[in-house]
Formats: structure tokens, C-alpha cells, sequence
């Protein structure tokens, strides 16, 4: 067992009380990767952005459990020799069982995602509970979902997403003691999520809904997953370089920027930054036909996404200069 204090890790609970004062939302980026976390914390560092590096189930079983803990803790350390030191988490994204949670709080997350939502309401609140009593014993976050997104979530699948509904998020914050609660309100993983013909809106989110939740549990931490722009310029590179990717739409960088301004106080992106490294891959790839060194196609896929988390924790959430 390795306490996330010693790995110079932070738990969530006052990057979120400072976004909820400030009209922020805390960043959480996906890493699997050497070069998308050293992007990651690069942008966050350069930006002093706080920052939410998320590691779902299957990035560990892609980069192997111990592996990541350390080059978590590297990221720290290459951090303090950049001289810009920010506050981060390393958070378990999507955790589908109790015995998951244990294991990634033992290997030093500092917070941790346990994902019911595909069970029954009751089901889903006996889960969280177990997992609060074992993470609150270590100081450790723990974010619970509620309403069921569309997409992939790491092994959980659903064709269909269902709203939150306002009427259990009381109940379900005060019986589990979580510290923030994850909830559907139209967004939806991976490349995907709006089907639009030409002429065609993207639906806005349901801010109805939001606002209705936020009447129910004042003050509370609300988190938005699935929240990729799925960013045209990218797809069109992909699309331009052998790719295949047609009718893609993500979640308007407005409609984040306004729900910045709620209680959402984390908002996790990971399919643009699969994008982004796709279409640099991909034009280089196609340019430059006989290279075969990594670092020549791996280097600006990096560049690219520094430039691109950047972005965001300046002009999406906000986050940029609050660390
Ligand atoms: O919400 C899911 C994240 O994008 C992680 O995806 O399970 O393929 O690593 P993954
Ligand atoms: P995207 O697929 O929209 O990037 O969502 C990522 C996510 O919700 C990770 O938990
Ligand atoms: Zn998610």
C-alpha cells in the first residue's frame, strides 16, 4: 500500500470547492501513454491549470498497473523540474467493481470512480457505499454516476442513454456520502455521440436538467463525462489522410463552457485526444512513407496535443491560471 500523499498526489476535494467558487471545471484528461501524459501535464503546467489524470480499467490492463502508478508519480517529479508545480489527481475512471477500487486506492489514487450505473438504483447506492467506507478511511475521492450515457464505458455499453433523473440525486449523495456525482444530461462517450446529416443541429445538452439537479443538491460537485467537441478540424485531417470517419459530432465548446458555470465542476475529454494524435499520425504517416521512427510521428502527435489541452483549460473550462 502506497498513500497517494506520498506520491505528491491530491484528492479532489479542494480543486472542486475552488471551481465551484470560481465558475470552473478541473480538467480530466485519459492517459494510456508516455507521450499523452507528458502532454497532459506539460499543457496543465504551462497553463497552471489543476488537473484530474484519469486511468480507466482498460489503460490499465493496456499499460500494466504498476507501470502506470510510477510514470504517475514521474509526472510529478518531472513537473517540480519544469519549475511550475500544479495540483494533481490520479483518479480511476470508470471503476466497475469494489475490488478495483481497492487495488488502484492501494497503488496511490488519490480518487476513484465507482460506476453503478448500469445496475439497479439500489444496487448501485450498496456499491458506492462500500466503496466511500474504503476510500474516505484513506482521504480518497470517490465519484459516483447516476442516469446511464450512451457509449462505451470501458466495458459498459448502452445503445441508449437515460437522463438523470433529479428526484434520486439527494438520496443518492446523501445515503453513499460521495463526494461528486457523475450525470447524464445528453453527452455520451467516444466519437459518436450526434449523429448529424448536413443542415442538421446538434442537440443541446439538457441544461433543464442540470439546473433542476443543482436546486436538489446545492453546492454539490456534478461531473460531465463524454465531453469531447470531437473537433472537425481533426476529423477532416483523418478523413483527408486514408481515414474513415464520417457524420461524427461532439458536444459544442460553448455548451461546456456555459455548463463551466454550474456546479460542474470536472469534465472529462479523452476521444480528442485519440483524435488529435490519430490525424497527426495519420498525416505524417502519409507524407513521409518511409519513415519508421516512433518519435518522428510520436513527437508532434505530442505537440499537437499539448496545444490542444491548452486550449482547453483556457477557452472550454476555464481552468487555466487557477492552479
Ligand atoms: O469513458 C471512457 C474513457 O474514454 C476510457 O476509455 O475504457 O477505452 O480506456 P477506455
Ligand atoms: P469522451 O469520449 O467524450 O472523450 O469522454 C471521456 C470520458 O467520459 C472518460 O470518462
Ligand atoms: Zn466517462
Amino acid at each position: 500500500m502506497v498513500h497517494y500523499t506520498e506520491l505528491g498526489f491530491k484528492n479532489t476535494r479542494e480543486m472542486f470547492k475552488k471551481a465551484m467558487d470560481g465558475k470552473y471545471a478541473i480538467p480530466a484528461y485519459n492517459f494510456n501513454n508516455m507521450e499523452q501524459l507528458q502532454a497532459i501535464i506539460t499543457a496543465c503546467a504551462n497553463t497552471s491549470s489543476p488537473v484530474i489524470l484519469q486511468i480507466s480499467k482498460g489503460a490499465r490492463n493496456y499499460a500494466n498497473e504498476t507501470l502506470l502508478r510510477y510514470m504517475g508519480q514521474g509526472a510529478i517529479e518531472m513537473m517540480k523540474q519544469m519549475g511550475k508545480e500544479v495540483p494533481v489527481a490520479m483518479h480511476l475512471d470508470h471503476g466497475d467493481s469494489y475490488e478495483l477500487c481497492v487495488s488502484c486506492i492501494e497503488y496511490g489514487f488519490s480518487s476513484v470512480m465507482i460506476d453503478g450505473s448500469s445496475l439497479s438504483y439500489e444496487e448501485n447506492i450498496a456499491l458506492t457505499t462500500k466503496v466511500v467506507e474504503y476510500a474516505h478511511q484513506h482521504d480518497v475521492s470517490v465519484e459516483g454516476e447516476l442516469g446511464v450515457l450512451a457509449g462505451i464505458e470501458d466495458d459498459v455499453s448502452s445503445e441508449v442513454s437515460h437522463y438523470t433523473d433529479p428526484n434520486d440525486v439527494e438520496d443518492f449523495v446523501n445515503r453513499t456520502g460521495v463526494d461528486s456525482l457523475a450525470i447524464s444530461i445528453g453527452t455520451s462517450h467516444g466519437a459518436y455521440k450526434f449523429k448529424v446529416g448536413p443542415g442538421e443541429e446538434i442537440p443541446p445538452l439538457r441544461f433543464d436538467i442540470l439546473e433542476e439537479i443543482e436546486h436538489r443538491i446545492p453546492g454539490f460537485p456534478i461531473v460531465l463525462h463524454g465531453s469531447s467537441s470531437v473537433m472537425p478540424k481533426y476529423i477532416k485531417i483523418i478523413n483527408e489522410y486514408g481515414g474513415d470517419m464520417h457524420g461524427t459530432a461532439g458536444v459544442p465548446e460553448d455548451q461546456l463552457r456555459k455548463a463551466t458555470k454550474s456546479a460542474v465542476c470536472k469534465i472529462n475529454i479523452d476521444s480528442d485526444g485519440r483524435l488529435a494524435m490519430t490525424a497527426v499520425i495519420r498525416e505524417f504517416l502519409a507524407k513521409n512513407p518511409s519513415a519508421f521512427d516512433p518519435r518522428q510521428y510520436l513527437g508532434p502527435a505530442r505537440t499537437e496535443l499539448i496545444a490542444m489541452y491548452e486550449h482547453k483549460n483556457k477557452n472550454v473550462l476555464g481552468s487555466a491560471g487557477k492552479a
